[in-house]
């Protein structure tokens, strides 16, 4: 990212040993390297947490929380190590607001059952921005259905920028939740999020920060940040998919009923009165995803070890690279021109469908998203029912770009 990240020291950032971890980089499509530009969908995983996966599958294994065997005891152990990283990981204050979740898209159903439900009133407002995943407008319009909230999204500029004085003056005393994303997947935005939190507790708002797309390319701080609710996802932070953290202040998360009952979430259970368990397992019903939980540990340790500044300086260097390079294809218009972005490159192409664009590339090796990326609010205020994007991971480099760009140009002769 641009905007907030100091320049950092990467003289110790070696992308071919980074490389070098990763296993499913290393293969051929259809006769050429692999050059893997969809990261933002989800990323490859380092053989570092493919091996803590696969060791606590082969000498660990047993469920947690329940046996008193060693087995049982080792598991847990490794679970709640991985709690501790994330912790560190976010500087949350404790381990007690770290919730495992599957995804960020549970995260915000949480948020809107738990959080939100309980208190809302009819034409209570859910304020978004114009650039959100289909994950945080989905579970408010479902909201919407349940309890009489309406959704309110602030504007953004042709450019893909959120307009920050409309945002601003949409948050009202009817507001009873700002959910808002960092980065745009669909775009690539990185939005001004210290400011925006500022406008939301200046009139008392509590405000989630969806941040699929930001912590795998930049250092989070909670406690600096001062976001109620933040949410990300293991398999973008190349972890595992299947797990996901809310972090939430303790003291909302102390209010909040549970989202759902069963096994693990309760102290007591009667017919007639059941007891909740404490933080954050109120919220974790049911046999968690252990293994993968464990493998989200490691990834936390693999991105800290290469160190996040680091990663965040080399991307924003390749992104730019990127951007001239993309900008040379004849026929190619960049979708989100924000001034603060992060590893994303939307575009589309005259005369070729994005899923053409994607089916040719995909020939030659080079492999990108292609479509409505789960977000077809914000291409249709930007006039596209699809884009091509191709997204940027730490382990990409200039070869993979000019790969990229070589193709674009097959593609662009092909269809000009
Ligand atoms: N949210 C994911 C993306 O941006 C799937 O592609």
């Amino acid at each position: 990212m641009n905007d907030l990240v100091a320049p950092a020291d990467t003289s110790s950032f070696d992308v071919e040993t980074i490389r070098r971890d990763f296993p499913c980089l290393q293969q051929d499509i259809h006769g050429h390297p692999l050059v893997f530009l969809d990261s933002a969908a989800s990323a490859q995983k380092p053989r570092q947490v493919i091996e803590a996966q696969a060791d606590v599958l082969r000498h660990s294994y047993a469920n947690i929380h329940r046996g008193v065997y060693t087995l049982s005891e080792r598991a847990t152990d490794l679970h709640d190590g991985a709690r501790t990283k994330v912790q560190r990981f976010l500087n949350a204050s404790s381990k007690r607001e770290i919730v495992f979740t599957r995804n960020v898209t549970e995260a915000i159903n949480l948020l809107a059952q738990s959080f939100v439900r309980p208190q809302a009133k009819e034409g209570d407002e859910i304020l978004i921005t114009g650039m959100e995943h289909h994950a945080n407008i989905v579970p408010w319009q479902l909201l919407a259905e349940q309890a009489g909230t309406k959704l309110v999204v602030a504007p953004i500029t042709d450019d893909g920028e959120l307009i920050v004085e409309e945002f601003d003056r949409l948050i009202t005393s009817k507001t009873k939740l700002v959910s808002v994303t960092w980065v745009a997947n669909a775009l690539g935005t990185v939005n001004p999020m210290e400011q925006m939190i500022d406008m939301a507790h200046a009139k008392g708002v509590p405000v989630f920060v969806d941040a699929a797309q930001a912590v795998q390319h930049r250092p989070v701080d909670v406690q600096a940040l001062d976001c109620d609710f933040l949410g990300f996802t293991g398999h973008k932070l190349y972890g595992p998919s299947g797990i996901g953290v809310l972090y939430g202040k303790a003291t909302h998360l102390e209010a909040m009923p549970p989202y759902q009952g069963g096994g693990d979430m309760i102290l007591s259970v009667a017919y007639d009165k059941t007891e909740f368990n404490d933080l954050p397992y109120k919220f974790e019903a049911g046999t968690p995803a252990i293994e993968a939980t464990v493998g989200l540990g490691a990834a936390i340790d693999y991105v800290e070890a290469v160190g996040l500044e680091a990663i965040a300086a080399y991307e924003d260097a390749l992104l730019a690279y990127a951007t001239r390079a993309l900008q040379q294809v004849p026929g190619l218009r960049l979708v989100g021109t924000a001034k603060h972005k992060a590893a994303v490159l939307s575009f589309v192409m005259e005369n070729a469908h994005p899923h053409d664009i994607g089916t040719l590339l995909d020939l030659d090796g080079v492999a990108i998203r292609t479509g409505h990326h789960c977000a077809q609010p914000v291409l249709d205020r930007l006039g596209h029912g699809a884009t091509a994007r191709a997204s940027i991971g730490m382990y990409n480099t200039e070869k993979d770009i000019d790969a990229l760009v070589k193709s674009l140009h097959r593609v662009a002769s092909m269809f000009g």
